[in-house]
């Protein structure tokens, strides 16, 4: 284990770190000006700190509600503060017991190249190393990541989902949709994902074997709902929001679970919220309807992650990742996750 400064391979005094910042809090969707880009020089890390640098970023749908003002989960990123974001990074210098040089970490990283901790800081960040034996980077950002997390205990502890049930997952080709769908194939539900165009529907029945989905761009929701889901929807893991969940509440069926994971098609609204108008479907099939936070189950990540790099492995589960290059890409990169131009998990690779 290494204890002592290391002089890193990849560091010099000449080093720079460009950042990505927020520069003011958007209106509806973030524009370029919103941003201000900033590079600082690198510093060696003080006693029980680490310097990383950054090899991916995940970009979220939860990055939008970060830049707001106001009361949530967690804080919202101060305006001049490095924009906040989960990634993987390279340890290239540890004065830290629990790191060495050369380890991969997953943590909240930010945007930007280099991520200096002091011991502090780095328990705060969640940093953690990270075992590419069971899955690459771009997987450790995806399927054993925070957006597989979310599907896993959004699935299987809010969902409650069983075999048997019919199991309906909105944003089905995305990061959680992905994961999701196919833990309930596993766990033996029938799946019925939602997504936006035929190139992402085909990809979720005959590459990950979901039974049906529906191309919410095509036509009417509430119909192919009721062709897909004749026995009525057990379990509804809503990434969405707006439309498509009112849709859905008209065909749940008695003891329905609807899981609140997100409401992506809410997040850049200049005016208010889209509130479900057909919630009197909850008290007429005596269903529930449940929000959650993947946070709340930080401490099981690693039995989630145990099981489901066992699914990698034997090939049960299949992951998708939409790699864009360059620090500098990403204010025009977060967009394509309110576009639906992602196709899978989107990362921003660093270097
Ligand atoms: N609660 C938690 O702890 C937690 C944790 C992680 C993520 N989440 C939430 O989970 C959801 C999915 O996140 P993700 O990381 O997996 O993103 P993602 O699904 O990989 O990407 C977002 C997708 O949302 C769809 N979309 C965008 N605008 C839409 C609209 N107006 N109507 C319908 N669909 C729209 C697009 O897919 P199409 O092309 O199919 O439209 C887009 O590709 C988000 O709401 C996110 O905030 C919650």
């Amino acid at each position: 284990m290494n204890t002592a400064a290391t002089p890193p391979a990849t560091m010099h005094a000449s080093t720079h770190n460009r950042q990505i910042r927020l520069a003011r809090r958007p209106v509806g969707m973030p524009v370029r000006d919103d941003w201000s880009f900033t590079t600082e020089a690198v510093v060696e890390p003080a006693d029980g700190g680490l310097l990383v640098k950054t090899r991916a970023l995940s970009l979220d749908p939860a990055m939008r509600g970060w830049m707001n003002e106001g009361k949530s989960y967690i804080a919202p990123v101060a305006i001049g503060e490095v924009m906040r974001a989960g990634g993987i990074g390279e340890v290239i210098a540890s004065r830290n017991p629990r790191f060495a040089a050369g380890d991969l970490v997953t943590g909240a990283l930010g945007v930007q190249e280099y991520a200096s901790f002091t011991e502090a800081e780095a328990k705060k960040a969640g940093l953690a190393k990270i075992d590419t034996r069971l899955g690459s980077v771009t997987q450790w950002l995806n399927v054993l990541g925070m957006p597989g997390m979310t599907g896993y205990f959004g699935l299987m502890e809010v969902g409650q989902a069983k075999a048997g049930d019919t199991v309906v997952v909105s944003g089905a080709a995305g990061a959680v949709g992905q994961t999701v769908g196919q833990l309930a194939r596993i766990k033996g539900c029938r799946v019925v994902g939602i997504a936006g165009g035929p190139a992402k529907c085909e990809w979720v029945v005959k590459e990950l074997g979901f039974d049906a989905c529906i191309d919410y761009k095509a036509g009417n929701v509430k119909a192919a709902l009721r062709e897909h889901c004749p026995k009525g929807v057990d379990v509804y893991f809503d990434n969405v929001g707006g439309d498509i969940l009112d849709d859905v509440l008209t065909r749940i069926g008695r003891g329905a679970r609807i899981v609140i994971c997100g409401a992506i098609s809410q997040y850049n609204n200049t005016t208010a919220v889209q509130g479900p108008k057909n919630y009197m479907s909850l008290l007429v099939n005596r269903a529930r309807m449940e929000g959650m936070v993947v946070f709340d189950y930080a401490d099981r990540y690693p039995q989630a992650i145990a099981e489901l790099a066992g699914y990698l492995r034997d090939g049960r589960m299949k992951s998708k990742e939409d790699v864009v290059l360059g620090i500098e890409n990403f204010p025009k990169a977060l967009l394509k996750l309110f576009s639906g131009e992602n196709f899978g998990k989107l990362v921003l690779e660093v270097a």
